[in-house]
């Protein structure tokens, strides 16, 4: 099959939307992982990892975030176009299935992909002008650098109980998404032998528990030290 012709098909579309997810969940992990800084009582923690990635290794991040940010677009593009074909191709109301379970594996997850993958993409735009792009402030760390509190930043927002709230509704849909999202990818992508699928849903399940759960912790923690007592 020629390469314009398999970027055209739906299972190309598919498997593009499997690897790009995947590419996503490794850039989710490590941010999970960065952000656990924000866990230390001193703040020099989080500011100077933070800005050890946007200065010290700064061209680096940049050729890193674009690539994120093509991931993300790609991906949800992608989504959108296969969503869409799906829909055009059942224009009246199919018979409705509450959860086929067995081996189509419909459940709410996989059904409400769509609208979580949505939310999660205006969510992060919210997200990225809060922080990335929120309001610079400067301090000098304790052996006299002067650099962005981001951390004050990050620390400010999460003193507002909504803000908390907000966040941990999103993360839950966002955990949500990969616990559907992860095994089928790998389903996309082919690798769907019968006792490789049971392992790789377990995982994926317990995967997205434990990083939905890292990234609720983190606002209700800073909200409980830090931010709620300002
Ligand atoms: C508790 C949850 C989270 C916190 C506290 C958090 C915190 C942050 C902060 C502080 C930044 C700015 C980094 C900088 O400018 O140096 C950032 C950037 C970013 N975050 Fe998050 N984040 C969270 C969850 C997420 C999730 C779930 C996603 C993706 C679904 C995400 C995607 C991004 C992206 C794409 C960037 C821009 C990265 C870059 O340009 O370097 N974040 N986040």
């Amino acid at each position: 099959m020629r390469f314009s012709t398999f970027s055209y098909s739906s299972l190309g579309k598919k498997i593009y939307m499997a690897i790009l997810g995947l590419l996503l969940v490794s850039f989710v992990t490590v941010h999970l992982i960065g952000n656990l800084a924000l866990l230390s009582p001193d703040k020099d923690t989080f500011n100077k990892y933070s800005h050890f990635l946007t200065h010290d290794i700064g061209g680096i991040i940049l050729v890193a975030e674009i690539l994120i940010f093509a991931f993300f677009f790609f991906h949800f593009l992608y989504a959108l176009v296969v969503q869409w074909n799906n829909w055009k191709a059942r224009p009246i109301g199919y018979k409705k299935v509450k959860n086929a379970g067995g081996a189509s594996k419909k459940t709410i997850m996989s059904t409400t992909m769509i609208y979580t993958g949505l939310i999660i993409i205006i969510w992060l735009v919210i997200h990225l002008l809060n922080f990335k792009y929120g309001e610079e402030v400067m301090y000098t760390t304790k052996d006299g650098m002067l650099i962005r509190d981001l951390y004050a930043t990050v620390t400010g927002y999460f003193s507002n109980i909504w803000n908390v709230i907000f966040y941990d509704v999103v993360m839950i849909l966002l955990a949500l998404h990969l616990s559907h999202g992860f095994w089928s990818a790998f389903q996309s992508l082919g690798l769907n032998g019968p006792r490789f699928m049971k392992f790789i849903r377990g995982f994926g399940y317990l995967y997205a528990i434990v990083l939905g759960a890292g990234f609720v912790f983190i606002p209700v923690w800073v909200y409980l030290t830090i931010g709620g007592a300002r």
